[in-house]
């Protein structure tokens, strides 16, 4: 099995352990997760950036989470611990090991990337929202985000997170969504 395929796998059982265990029962793959993989590769293909370290960083960026190691606030730290701890466990190359970890270190934000890998990843995290818009929802009703014109800057708030050049390219998917999702109440100047 080569090592996309044997991450995945492991993704998938730490996945299922806290979809059965968990409180929330949150499904990360099904919901977050597998997109924000489907993503990154696209951009990885549009920036010609590594895809196996792409796809890597992309599958164990939240790895944190999924297995309720520490705080949230930390989550890219102890992630990248976790997935060093992994990726040396089934023999992982060095150079491209710390390649994959700094995707996880710096997926929080665009304005943390270093190199094209690191963007892919932080920048596949926030259109994969966009993906899954009834997670969006869900999640904003949660934290009491309700109305309307809190709504349009929920979403608006992750588009600027974008790096400029993923703006450039995701901007007109971004201006159908949010007019479909908010008509009259959007409005673009
Ligand atoms: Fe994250
Ligand atoms: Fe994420």
């Amino acid at each position: 099995m080569d090592i996309i395929q044997t991450v995945k796998k492991y993704v998938l059982s730490v996945n299922k352990e806290y979809a059965d265990t968990a409180s929330d029962h949150y499904d990360f793959w099904e919901q977050h997760i597998q997109f924000v993989v489907k993503e990154s590769l696209v951009l990885a293909e549009t920036y010609n950036a590594d895809k196996e370290i792409v796809e890597l960083g992309a599958l164990l960026h939240d790895i944190a989470l999924m297995t309720k190691t520490g705080t949230r606030g930390e989550h890219h730290i102890n992630g990248k611990n976790i997935a060093e701890q992994l990726l040396s466990k089934f023999d992982y190359p060095y150079d491209k090991k710390e390649r994959v970890l700094n995707c996880i270190l710096h997926h929080r934000s665009s304005k943390n990337a270093e190199n094209i890998e690191e963007l892919c990843v932080a920048d596949a995290d926030i259109i994969a929202h966009f993906d899954n818009i009834p997670m969006c929802f869900n999640s904003a009703y949660r934290s009491n985000i309700t109305d309307i014109p809190d709504l349009i800057n929920y979403f608006a708030g992750d588009y600027a997170d974008l790096s400029d050049r993923t703006k450039e390219t995701f901007n007109s998917r971004y201006e159908n969504i949010m007019n479909v999702l908010f008509g009259d109440f959007y409005k673009t100047e």
